[in-house]
């Protein structure tokens, strides 16, 4: 793993800024009515944001062709480095059509305000069902992920991008802490070794027990939950961040957590995405990732440790950046705490394990999910939000 003074290296050598200059914005708001413009939906927009902000450095824009091809494939970008998910700006014909390849073009967020310009320098169809089938393994239109591809426009436009503003989050600006910045706390707080942690769950008691376990052997745990796009089903982004808040207040030592927004949309890519995930924590400065039991799956798409295999078709090196691997964690009513089957001698029955989709119907239901799932205090949090009535 390369480190230099200022921690790990981010994927590529280099932190990416994209976020135009004072000049710069001045130059491209003097030319705002002059260019064509496109509009970017949610991920899009999320997918500027993160280029532009060096969470998925090396990319500097949009991918063209070679590399978009070679990710799907080889999982790689043209220049060898490991990459598994294409950031693509996919747009109808009728949108691509008039779009001169090497002019610039205005970037709209999703409410209509200008926010970026890409220098397009080309523009190309790809076949969606050849990147379904290898990114997300299936071609199943049911599958949230397979189901953008097959919705979004036909044609990649491509090329170099810039962000007029970086802009405080509108509703977790206390959290918004770009690579940049998490690599200078890191480095100010002393820490060598951080571990990174993914999540669009409310934290429950698993995730706080594989956190906890990866914390014995590394200086800070990176607490980094996804805020971007997600399916409708998930439990909605502020109502995570106060269980995180409520969990971070109760349980977890104050010097030892830096919690922060990844303002990615979510693929459920599963294994694909894991790959993805850790390179965007290696480039916030983690060393160290956590890959659980089915890492940004959904459904039945995935084996459980599909995740953590796909690590082992890259040399070690390569990634930079150190997978922890957890297997599935459940309350052992035996030993009386967490554990898995690595660490416990129980019995399938002598285990409560509760999965995301379960805790989401049981709390329709009006239940609260039991202490040896969840924190109290998070139950409470979570039924107070889903209109719960509750006495915890
Ligand atoms: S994810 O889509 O972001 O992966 P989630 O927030 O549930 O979903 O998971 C965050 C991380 O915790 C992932 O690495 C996942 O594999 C891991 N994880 C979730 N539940 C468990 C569990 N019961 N045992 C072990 N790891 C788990």
């Amino acid at each position: 793993m390369s480190q230099h003074l200022d921690g790990i290296l981010p994927h590529g050598g280099h932190l990416i800024n994209r976020i135009a200059t004072p000049q710069e914005k001045q130059e491209f708001l003097a030319q705002a009515n002059f260019l064509p413009r496109v509009q970017l939906d949610e991920r899009a927009f999320s997918d500027l944001v993160m280029i532009a902000i060096g969470g998925f450095s090396p990319l500097h824009g949009f991918m063209e062709k070679p590399d978009y091809e070679q990710v799907v494939t080889d999982m790689r970008l043209i220049n060898g480095l490991p990459w598994s998910i294409p950031v693509t700006l996919s747009v109808a014909e009728a949108v691509a059509e008039p779009l001169k390849e090497g002019s610039w073009v205005r970037l709209d967020d999703p409410n209509g305000r200008f926010v970026g310009v890409l220098e397009l320098t080309q523009k190309y169809r790809y076949n969606k069902a050849h990147e379904a089938v290898n990114v997300y393994r299936t071609d199943d239109i049911k599958h949230p992920g397979v189901e953008v591809v097959y919705n979004q426009g036909s044609i990649n436009l491509a090329g170099p991008v810039w962000l007029l503003e970086r802009d405080p989050h509108p509703q977790f600006p206390k959290y918004q802490i770009d690579p940049i910045e998490s690599r200078r706390m890191f480095k100010e707080k002393g820490w060598k070794t951080i571990v990174g942690f993914q999540t669009r769950n409310p934290i429950h008691r698993a995730h706080e027990y594989i956190q906890k376990a990866a914390m014995e052997t590394v200086d800070g745990l990176f607490l980094h939950p996804l805020v971007g796009a997600t399916k409708d089903d998930d439990i909605p982004a502020d109502v995570r961040m106060r269980c995180y808040e409520i969990i971070l207040e109760h349980y977890y030592p104050k010097d030892r957590v830096i919690l922060a927004i990844n303002p990615s949309a979510m693929r459920y890519a599963g294994p694909r995405e894991a790959i993805f995930h850790a390179i965007v924590r290696k480039n916030y400065g983690c060393t160290h990732f956590i890959v659980g039991r089915d890492h940004a799956g959904v459904g039945d798409y995935y084996g459980t440790y599909d995740a953590q295999y796909i690590f082992d078709e890259f040399e070690p090196g390569e990634m930079g950046i150190v997978p922890m691997m957890f297997e599935h964690a459940f309350y052992c009513k035996i030993t009386g705490g967490m554990a898995t089957t690595k660490t416990s001698p129980s019995t399938p029955e002598q285990r409560i394990h509760l999965s995301g989709t379960k805790v989401r119907e049981m709390l329709r239901r009006g239940e609260l999910p039991p202490p040896e799932f969840s924190r109290p205090e998070v139950a409470a949090e979570l039924a107070r939000a889903m209109r719960v009535p509750t006495e915890v």
